[in-house]
């Protein structure tokens, strides 16, 4: 797998000159995102990752294999963003699922310890609303015992009333689990995107 970071962008004017579909990573402050994507790339450091929520304030473009974009979006709902921040947050991610210029799929992160909060029940209405391709991923299910995962994975996709065949995809950075299913995921979209000919 080949990979290169190719912009890092503040604002939607940002973006590659060059078109190829994008698999927008989104989620809540410190739920994973960076760590999950290392993971996914196999790159244990390319992502930069944190403790404190807030790490990721850029876009970035991670270009896979010359074939589509990677994209480690910043992370919602940290407590100490101003309410401007929060409302240039929300207007970009808006105007990103909005745009039918770029084949854009959306894969949505949740941290398994909690019940979507009332910003991840809104994020996740957008993206239903905007009929973009999209998948969950719940993170660090390292940190809940086995059995207790099921209720977990049910509760969250209960409270986004997700459709019932909506991809879900459990994973663990530091377990090095899941990343295969997200590849697939990844690669189903890209085939149906780009029909042989
Ligand atoms: P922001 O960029 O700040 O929005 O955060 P992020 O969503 O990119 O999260 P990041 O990957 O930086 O991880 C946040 C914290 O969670 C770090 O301390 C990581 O080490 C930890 N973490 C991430 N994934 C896992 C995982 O699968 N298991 C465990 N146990 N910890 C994880
Ligand atoms: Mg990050």
């Amino acid at each position: 797998m080949r990979v290169e970071l190719v912009t890092s962008a503040p604002d939607l004017g940002g973006r590659p000159g060059r078109i190829l579909p994008e698999i927008v990573v989104i989620g809540r402050s410190n739920c994973g995102k960076s760590s999950l994507i290392n993971h996914i790339l196999d790159r244990s450091k390319l992502a930069r990752t944190s403790g404190q929520p807030g790490k990721t304030r850029l876009m970035n473009y991670y270009l896979v294999d010359d074939r589509y974009y990677l994209v480690d979006l910043p992370g919602y709902g940290y407590a100490k963003v101003s309410k401007v921040q929060r409302a240039a947050w929300d207007s970009l991610f808006r105007r990103l699922l909005a745009g039918e210029d770029r084949p854009v799929a959306v894969l949505h992160l949740l941290d398994v310890r909690h019940k979507p909060s009332v910003q991840d029940a809104e994020v996740s209405g957008w993206i239903k609303a905007s009929g973009h391709p999209f998948a969950l991923a719940v993170t660090k299910v390292d940190k809940v015992g086995t059995n207790a995962r099921p209720a977990r994975y049910r509760e969250i996709i209960e409270t986004l009333a997700v459709p019932a065949d909506t991809p879900f995809f459990p994973t663990s950075a530091t377990a090095r689990s899941g990343r295969e299913a997200i590849l697939a995921w990844i690669g189903a979209l890209l085939d149906a995107n780009e029909p042989e000919p």
